[in-house]
């Protein structure tokens, strides 16, 4: 079994598998399902000073993607303070506790929820891509004592905002929140709308993750904070990902919500597996893998292992440039045809392509 102790802004984490703020953390009752399935800590649902008028419909799934026109909790601050907190508590796990928005806020919300959370995390949602209004949210929540998590929704320029956050006292980073709008036509009901509210909403779920990625790959380079990734995690593979791009910990929201919170659990075990088969001992081992490489230059062609082709033709498929070919089912490849684009290598379900030294 690999070690996946994962220490994180002075708490140690059984794994680095939490949910993120949603539905899957909606109340204590909920945080507690998370528990028993597995969260190595607790993130709670944004709240914000008033309850959310939350539209209906807001959620719908596509399998590759989810959208959702969630806002923040439909809990009153009081109910948490007075109810949810207190019961996710007896879970015994670490509590990072979801605030938004403004510096007012905050600064009304933050010292109250102090006695309950191990950390803060700010939502940046709804604030803008300024980074004045959070660096004022961050400064606001600094004063509970606790550690400040900042999490950003996905932007082009995630460097600039990271180093603002890490400026204005932030001790992590969360990237990232859903992505959007986004929207979506039920064509089987007359090209109804999937979502109520303004008829859009915002995607997560695995469509997410490439974006979510980018931008923990991109922050990891400029900030020395720690980096929580999220966006599209469904499997242990996708946690090794994020790991290897620079995050320290994960979030998970859509896929405890389609697959249930016993997802947490699951995680852990695949991300073991994946460490123990690879002959990792560690999740420190794997942890920003992907920053000390160099950005690929490809001038060979993709080395051909046919002793692993199963002659599935998928590369073949796709090879528009008609480079490679089977014989009697094994993979052979025209050198000078190849444009070395790639491709091949991420099509082949069986490691028979591997990219040249
Ligand atoms: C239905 C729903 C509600 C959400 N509510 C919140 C929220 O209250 N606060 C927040 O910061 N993020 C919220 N998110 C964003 C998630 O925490 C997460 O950042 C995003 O969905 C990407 O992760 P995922 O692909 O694992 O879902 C919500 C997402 C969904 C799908």
């Amino acid at each position: 079994m690999a070690d996946l102790t994962t220490k994180l802004l002075g708490m140690t984490l059984a794994h680095p598998i939490m949910p993120a703020a949603g539905p899957p953390v909606r109340d204590g009752d909920a945080l507690l399902a998370c528990a028993a399935g597995g969260a190595s800590a607790l993130v709670t649902k944004t709240i914000s000073v008033k309850a959310a008028d939350v539209p209906a419909p807001n959620m719908a799934d596509f399998k590759t993607y989810f959208l959702n026109t969630e806002l923040w909790s439909e809990l009153p601050p009081e109910q948490w303070l007075e109810v949810e907190y207190a019961k996710a508590q007896q879970a015994g796990l670490p509590m990072i506790i979801g605030l938004g928005y403004t510096a007012d806020d905050i600064a009304a919300l933050a010292p109250q929820v102090a006695p309950f959370a191990d950390a803060i995390e700010l939502s940046t949602h709804y604030i803008g891509d300024d980074p004045g209004p959070m660096q004022a949210a961050i400064r606001a929540a600094k004063v509970a004592g606790v550690p400040v998590l900042v999490k950003m929704s996905p932007f082009r320029e995630p460097q600039p905002a990271a180093l603002a956050a890490q400026e204005a006292g932030a001790d992590a980073i969360v990237a990232v929140n859903s992505f959007g709008p986004a929207f979506g036509v039920d064509i089987e009901h007359g090209g109804k709308l999937w979502m109520g509210g303004k008829g859009y909403g915002w995607m997560s779920g695995p469509a997410l993750k490439p974006i979510a990625l980018r931008m923990v790959y991109d922050i990891a380079q400029v900030v020395d904070i720690p980096i929580i990734g999220v966006g599209g995690i469904s499997k242990g593979s996708d946690v090794v990902e994020f790991l290897m791009a620079g995050a320290s910990a994960v979030q998970v929201c859509t896929a405890a919500i389609t697959k249930g919170p016993g997802i947490f659990g699951k995680l852990a075990q695949q991300l073991d597996r994946w460490l123990d088969k690879h002959d990792y001992d560690s999740v420190a081992d794997i942890q920003g893998l992907a920053l000390k490489q160099p950005v690929p230059a490809m001038t060979q062609p993709p080395i051909l292992l046919p002793e692993r082709c199963t002659g599935c033709n998928q590369c073949v498929i796709s090879c528009v440039y008609g480079a490679l070919y089977l014989v009697d089912k094994k993979i052979h490849i025209h050198e000078e045809r190849c444009a070395k684009c790639g491709l091949c290598i991420s099509r082949c379900p069986v490691d028979a392509l591997h990219p040249p030294a």
